[in-house]
């Protein structure tokens, strides 16, 4: 089959397409035919040598959307010709409140989704939804069951109550946005980029502010007339300190990512004087999955970027580095 393998660590263009031998399922396995993959900032981190427990060779990629074509033993053979998305949360375990000690993300150290074939455990299949295309099915599920689980099983926000999600242009805060305008939350939004945020309102974010201007938690505290009761941030650095002074007295702040660095200076007070909820949320359990996918199956869909043909990966990698995207980055595979 034709994979992007990593084989060295380094800027995009280590990211190259070559012939590698087909996977074939073991016990418990099932092998689909990638239509489509998409991008996840794991798999920059992961290029660059930025992420931990990094073993090379790889298939890098945590999404796809694809047709089962093998079973292996133990399975049920009707997997065969479905359409399916793949969730790349490798074993959760049993704790609905954190995953256990052996979980692993799809696309490393397993094999990933930049690839015409992916091997993964049959219990990670799940009906596509019939309504997306390829591109949109492949879209879904890293960043989708983060903004889950975020959102719902973390920050358990509802209907009525007011939300805002930084860096809107990110795969997972654009998620977030669908998931929350879906619920009857009031979404509004941060982004470095004014175009970003009149697209965040086209897909009903109720208002946005630029994370440049150094004053935005006072401008978007003005736009919503009070502070919000949850913030749902994927950035840290210093916008982890303004979350924690933006958010109402007993909110909720959850933290899902660490794209601008790490929070220095983080002050304690900040969080025992205003009674916080501060939330740390990672991926999500099969049960986030399952429900995630369920909302998407009655008719919502991602917001899709670019779709680039898979032996462009390398320049899918550059706009995603330049922070460029509104939405997923998604390569095609198969037609
Ligand atoms: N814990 C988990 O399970 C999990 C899952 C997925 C992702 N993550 C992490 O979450 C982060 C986002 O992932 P992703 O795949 O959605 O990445 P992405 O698509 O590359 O999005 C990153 C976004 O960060 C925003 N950003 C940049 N500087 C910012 C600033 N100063 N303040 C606020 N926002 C800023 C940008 O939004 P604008 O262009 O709108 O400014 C950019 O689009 C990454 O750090 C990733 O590693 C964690």
């Amino acid at each position: 089959m034709n994979a992007i393998v990593l084989r060295s660590l380094g800027g995009p263009d280590v990211l190259a397409l070559e012939r590698v031998a087909d996977p074939h399922p073991e016990a418990g396995e099932a092998v689909v035919r990638l239509h489509a993959a998409a991008l996840n900032h794991r798999d920059v981190w992961i290029r660059k040598g930025q992420y931990a427990g990094i073993t090379l060779p790889v298939i890098p990629g945590s999404d796809g959307a694809g047709e089962v074509v093998e079973t292996g033993p133990g399975v049920d053979p009707a997997w065969r010709g479905r359409a399916v998305v793949i969730d790349p949360s490798v074993n959760w375990g049993d704790n609905e409140r954190a995953q256990g000690p052996s979980f692993n993300i799809l696309g490393l150290p397993r094999d990933g989704t930049y690839a015409e074939l992916v091997k993964v455990a049959a219990d990670h299949l799940y009906e596509k939804p019939r309504h997306l295309s390829w591109e949109e099915a492949a879209a879904v599920p890293l960043a989708s069951v983060t903004a889950y689980r975020a959102l719902v099983t973390r920050a358990q926000a509802t209907a009525g109550e007011t939300v805002v999600v930084t860096g809107i242009g990110g795969g997972v805060a654009t998620c977030v946005l669908l998931l929350g305008v879906h619920l009857g939350v009031r979404v509004y939004v941060t982004s470095g980029s004014d175009a970003k945020l009149d697209a965040a309102r086209s897909h009903g974010a109720a208002g946005g502010v630029n994370h440049h201007d150094p004053e935005w938690p006072k401008a978007i505290a003005a736009l919503i007339g009070d502070r919000p009761d949850v913030v749902i941030d994927g950035a840290a650095g210093e916008t982890f300190n303004r979350a924690l002074d933006l958010v109402k007295p007993g909110g909720r702040v959850v933290s899902y990512g660490a794209t601008t660095g790490p929070t220095k200076n983080l002050e304690a007070r900040r969080i025992f004087w205003k009674q916080l909820n501060v939330l740390g949320s990672t991926m999500g359990s099969p049960r986030d999955f399952a429900a995630m996918l369920e909302i998407y199956a009655g008719g919502l869909r991602p917001i899709v970027d670019q779709v680039l043909p898979l032996d462009q990966a390398a320049a899918a990698h550059r706009r995603m580095e330049e922070g460029a995207q509104f939405g997923k980055i998604v390569l095609r595979i198969w037609d």
